[in-house]
């Protein structure tokens, strides 16, 4: 059992505290921190926690605090991380880890160094999709991977700080393409080496100095593409899906937007639809178990059970620090128009991979390249001659 401090009582704190309260587990929210007294206040009442605080220092130091959840904006994450650091207490913090590579590596390092228990909060690493969708593309149902796209788009944030550039970091590259990145890393192998980047990125919609919509190609060094979608300016709610192709198979998960549960309102009655859902009438896309398919529980079992037996999480600050340096290539290439290497002066993972061979042998004077059953039944099979390198068809 651990006694947990959550900094911030936002929108993520609550849906942490959520997803840590109610659902008969043996953790407990002991600590709150809120900048604002009221804030502070309210999160207590509303999730029955103890120790409401405003001085986020004494938070942490707070004898009933034994982990502490960073759910504050990004540009108060490495101060946040720091203090813990200072005080020796584990640290659990939301996405993204830095507003940019640098940040995110001073916190890597500083609580490797100091021996403080890190973990990074990418939730959708957790959902019970994506979880069966990494073990079955581990144990090779799909192949070699070739290709994994990750796109979330939704109408814009929440938050006044998010749409200020200096505050996030970023735009919708940053705030969404952090997950979108580190999914693909996932399905691809997250010891693969991310070479370079190539980013297309605009502000389409809203008067912001940040971009609101962008797509990006993460090249890896097996060969592997990585692909995100991002923006703050898609209508309809919250679409979250993932695409992953390979030699021998194809995945494809929906994550938010089609659950398999729909409805049809005229729009009487009141009632919190999902994270996001524009319309309260019409046809409509209810997420039953929003904080489950979101991977919030899944995350925080991992991240304790981690804690408790002194092992790595799934999901760890260096992982934070890898999706920071590719979103760092993006936002350079989205400005150059060109490929731009990913930054990475620590790298934990293999390197010199190549990509593997194109050619599968047929027969001896022959390579492999397609089988097909026409609709009148005939079996037509593509070669290459390895000699001449013509084409044939048998
Ligand atoms: N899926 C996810 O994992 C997910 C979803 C949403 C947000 N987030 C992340 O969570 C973090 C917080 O986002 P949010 O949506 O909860 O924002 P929010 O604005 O709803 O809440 C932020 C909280 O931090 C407090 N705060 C604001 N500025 C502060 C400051 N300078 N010092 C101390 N406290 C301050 C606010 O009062 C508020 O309680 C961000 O890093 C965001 O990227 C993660």
């Amino acid at each position: 059992m651990v006694n947990i401090c959550i900094l911030g009582g936002g929108f993520i704190g609550r849906f942490y505290a959520d997803s840590l309260i109610g659902r008969r587990g043996k953790d407990l929210v002991k600590v709150v921190y809120a900048r604002k007294e009221e804030t502070a206040q309210r999160f207590a009442k509303d999730y029955n926690v103890p120790y409401p605080i405003t001085d986020m220092e004494a938070a942490i130091t707070h004898t009933e605090t034994d982990i502490v959840v960073i759910a504050l904006p990004n540009y108060v994450h490495e101060e946040a991380v720091m203090l813990c650091v200072k005080h020796k207490k584990p640290v659990l913090c939301t996405k993204p880890l830095g507003r940019n590579a640098e940040e995110a590596l001073r916190m890597t390092l500083a609580c490797e160094d100091a021996g403080v228990f890190g973990g990074y909060l990418e939730d959708l690493c957790y959902t019970p999709k994506f979880l069966k969708s990494v073990k079955r593309v581990e144990a090779g149902a799909i192949g070699r991977v070739l290709w994994a796209k990750s796109r979330e788009t939704h109408p814009g944030p929440h938050s006044d700080w998010f749409w200020d550039i200096e505050k996030a970091g970023g735009g919708a590259i940053l705030d969404l393409g952090c997950h979108c990145v580190e999914i693909s890393r996932n399905f691809i192998g997250k010891d693969i080496l991310p070479v370079e980047v190539m980013c297309w990125a605009d502000t389409q919609v809203k008067p912001i100095d940040a971009e609101d919509h962008a797509i990006g190609l993460v090249k890896y060094e097996n060969g592997a593409i990585g692909q995100f979608e991002v923006s703050w300016t898609f209508r309809g709610g919250m679409d979250l899906r993932d695409e992953v192709m390979g030699t021998e198979g194809t995945i494809w998960i929906n994550s938010f937007l089609r659950t398999g549960f729909e409805m049809f309102t005229t729009g009487v009655g009141d009632g919190y639809v999902a994270e996001k859902a524009e319309s309260a009438s019409g046809w409509q896309f209810p997420v039953g178990d929003e904080a489950h398919e979101l991977g919030y529980p899944n995350m925080f079992n991992d991240m304790f059970d981690a804690f408790e037996k002194g092992v790595q999480p799934q999901e760890t600050f260096y992982d934070g620090y890898v999706v920071n340096a590719i979103i760092d290539a993006a936002y350079k290439s989205a400005k150059t128009k060109l490929w731009e290497p990913v930054q990475l002066p620590i790298w934990r993972g293999q390197r010199g991979l190549s990509k593997p061979s194109v050619y599968q042998e047929h027969d001896a004077f022959h390579w492999f390249i397609k089988e097909e059953i026409l609709p009148n039944g005939d079996k037509k099979l593509i070669l290459k001659n390895k000699e001449t390198g013509e084409i044939v068809v048998r």
